[in-house]
């Protein structure tokens, strides 16, 4: 992964970042790197996260997923961090569309979902770290009965990651459905390189020893200097336009594949770095797509967002034919990812000329080893950035608030948040 920040130096934007700020920065990089080698090392609660790559044992998820290996579909039932990594790895590694995510409790998109699937030929990989969140588990009772009603055995078809108790966890040794660990110390959306995130793809017959061989790349990688250490350049920077008014971070991959990245990175940075009054506000958009209608804010709009454009340095062949119309002559042999490409650097240099700052991460071509770099470069790079904020980078007790308060509403007696809720209501 190489990240260039020079378009976010205050040379070319508007809010920018002085050389000499960045040497200052620095001092701090190097502090909090330490803090970081010394959780990594103490497998504390969140850093044990980033030691995922050497920990996480595919040979024990080749097991587990054995017997659903002639699924045609995968449908991850999670929430959060507990569907998105699922989501962004399938989506990466173009087994998307054979890996559907119920992550919502919409009963017309869950309805939909059911019915446009063979349950015959699908794996269900139920998630939830606490094995108590209400929408998975809601969602998990619909999807079995479905597949009862089909005539599925759903105890044949289902796989389970989940903490090590629970309902979840009881509801799987009552039915011996084969059960892996979400990781402990690791946050939901941190558990990307873990069961949580590989399953599917280890059912799709993906690469996942190749993923988890670019998080490594990802860890060797980290060192103590944002000039010598790309993630934490990206967060050092981020962090750092910040503070001087960028409180958006629009996140721009310029690869379909990369969709669902976008989504898990904005969960990664609203979740961990939302706290205390901080954190910067993550957009998602898609090169080229949305150069023809977000692209107009994000050049003449306020100078409030960092713009972080994402993309593969090479891409797949394809060439767009020769035309009998002389005013396109331009386009005919020219590569669609050639054009792909002029987009990204003319929305690069459009940016930059309008003094918007923009950082550019590449990596050299998209397969399972640099997206595992890029997942743990990301992560690599909050985690710095919640150093340098000082904030509670792994807890997310807003989130916990509200699925506490949902069930209080729906009568578990053991969520006084709801009270506030009905409360309110009364007063209204
Ligand atoms: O990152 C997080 O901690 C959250 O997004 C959780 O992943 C999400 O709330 C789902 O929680 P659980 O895995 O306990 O079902």
């Amino acid at each position: 992964m190489n990240v260039d920040i020079g378009n976010a130096l205050d040379a070319v934007a508007q809010p920018g970042v002085s050389d000499d700020s960045l040497r200052r920065l620095d001092d701090r990089v190097a502090a909090a790197h330490d803090r970081i080698e010394r959780g990594i090392a103490g497998e504390e609660f969140g850093y044990a996260a980033l030691s995922l790559p050497e920990t996480t044992d595919s040979d024990a998820i080749h097991d587990a997923v054995a017997p659903l290996a002639d699924s045609e579909y995968v449908l991850t039932v999670g929430i959060g961090g507990s569907a998105l990594g699922a989501a962004t790895v399938a989506g990466a590694l173009g087994v998307g569309d054979r890996a559907p995510v119920l992550d919502n409790v919409d009963p017309q998109s869950v309805q939909t979902t059911l019915e446009s699937l063979p349950l015959s030929e699908t794996a269900v990989h139920v998630v939830s770290r606490s094995g108590t969140t209400a929408e998975t588990l809601g969602n998990f009772l619909v999807v079995r009965e479905a597949m009862a009603d089909a005539g599925v055995d759903w105890t044949d078809r289902t796989i389970v990651t989940t903490g090590e108790s629970g309902p979840l966890h009881a509801l799987a040794n009552e039915h011996a459905l084969p059960m892996l660990s979400v990781p402990a110390g690791v946050p939901g959306r941190f558990s990307v390189l873990s069961p949580v995130g590989l399953v599917p793809a280890a059912i799709l017959g993906c690469d996942i020893e190749a993923v988890l061989a670019g998080g490594q790349a990802g860890r060797n990688a980290l060192a103590p200097s944002l000039f010598d250490c790309p993630a934490y350049a990206y967060g050092a920077v981020a962090v750092a336009l910040e503070r001087r008014g960028a409180h958006v971070n629009a996140f721009v991959p310029y690869a379909e594949r990369l969709e669902y990245f976008a989504e898990w990175f904005a969960q990664l940075w609203a979740e961990s770095l939302g706290k205390d009054g901080m954190g910067q506000t993550p957009a998602r958009a898609l090169g080229a797509t949305d150069q023809h209608s977000q692209l107009q804010l994000y050049r003449a709009g306020r100078h409030d967002k960092l713009i972080t454009l994402v993309r593969p340095r090479n891409r797949s062949q394809l060439t767009i034919p020769d035309t009998e119309i002389e005013e396109l002559a331009y386009l005919g042999d020219t590569g669609v990812g050639e054009l792909l490409d002029a987009e990204f650097k003319a929305t690069e240099a459009s940016l930059a000329a309008a003094g918007q700052p923009n950082v550019r991460v590449e990596i050299d071509r998209l397969d399972a080893s640099t997206l595992g770099e890029l997942l743990y470069g990301m992560e690599a790079a909050c985690i710095l950035a919640g150093e340098l904020l000082d904030v509670e980078t792994f807890t997310q007790p807003a989130v916990e608030w509200g699925k506490r308060a949902a069930r209080g509403l729906l009568g578990d007696t053991d969520a006084p948040e709801a009270d506030a809720i009905t409360e309110k209501e009364q007063l209204m």
